[in-house]
């Protein structure tokens, strides 16, 4: 029986669901998390489905071991590939990631929107039911962000690199005329600064990890499961080396002051 007092579980292929964590603590500041980076191999993007779904599962059963209520799947790409499974496997609840083509459809003047993913997101079943539900009419001019991820592991999410790199995803979405670029890799949002030195200001840029926290909060109501009684830590894992993720926490402001952390490298699955 899952109890309030129990951590939640979140991971991510890296340091991307980090951006996740941060609307997650935000909004659940008494939340306990344990936050499971498969560093040693990432990127999950190129991986075949059947590759990620091991790995995914793997990370699920260490998530579990650590008597985890819930689990965040902080990664589009593990989710594209591996939520229907571990949903059919576990009783626990999982919430996913999903690119946000909805709130860009609906909003969208120029009919016209962008989607910067992984290949594996691309592929998967929740790529595809979106963009037919709520953009069958809508223009999606998306592009594969091949390279991003290694620059954000590599910690250099701000580098001219990368303002280089996005120029070549970013300026054939912006010939196709999108006011809205939907990021839907977890990543990504790490890049926003390099994005804004290259989107004209117009262009909404969408992260979807404030309406997965909403989604979570949502959840744990429904199921009676918010903290209430033990102040909140977090505990963070890797399969390599956790200086990529304290980089980024102190980056980009990810874990509020106060807040325990404790971090531990080389974890085996
Ligand atoms: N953060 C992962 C995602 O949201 C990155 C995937 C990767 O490791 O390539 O898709």
């Amino acid at each position: 029986m899952n109890t309030t007092v129990q951590p939640i579980g979140i991971f991510d292929s890296g340091a991307g669901g980090l951006s996740v964590l941060k609307e997650l603590v935000k909004l659940l500041p008494k939340e306990s998390f344990i936050y499971f980076a498969d560093s040693a191999n990432c990127p999950y993007g190129q991986k075949n489905q059947s590759e990620i779904i091991k790995l995914s599962n793997a990370i699920v059963q260490f998530l579990i071991g650590n008597n985890v209520k819930l689990i965040v799947v902080a990664c589009n790409t593990a989710t594209a590939a591996a939520i229907d499974f571990l949903r059919e496997r576990y009783s626990i609840p999982f919430i996913g990631m999903e690119p946000a083509i909805k709130p860009a459809s609906l909003n969208t003047k120029t009919k016209s929107i962008g989607v910067l993913a992984t290949a594996g997101t691309f592929k998967g079943r929740l790529y595809a039911e979106t963009s037919k539900k709520y953009a069958s009419n809508i223009k999606i001019c998306y592009k594969v962000g091949e390279g991003l991820v290694e620059l954000v592991e590599n910690g250099h999410p701000d580098s001219p690199e990368a303002v280089k790199l996005l120029h070549k995803y970013v300026d054939p979405m912006l010939a196709c005329k999108i006011d809205h670029l939907v990021l839907g890799c977890t990543h990504y949002p790490f890049l926003i600064n390099a994005i804004k030195q290259i989107a004209p200001p117009n262009l909404t840029i969408i992260d979807p990890a404030p309406a997965v926290a909403k989604q979570t909060k949502k959840i744990l109501e429904e199921r009676g499961l918010i903290n209430k009684n033990i102040p909140a830590s977090i505990n963070f894992y890797s399969s390599g080396k956790t200086d990529v993720i304290k980089n980024i926490i102190n980056l980009f402001e990810v874990v509020p002051n106060g807040i325990p952390m404790k971090f531990a490298d080389n974890i085996t699955l």
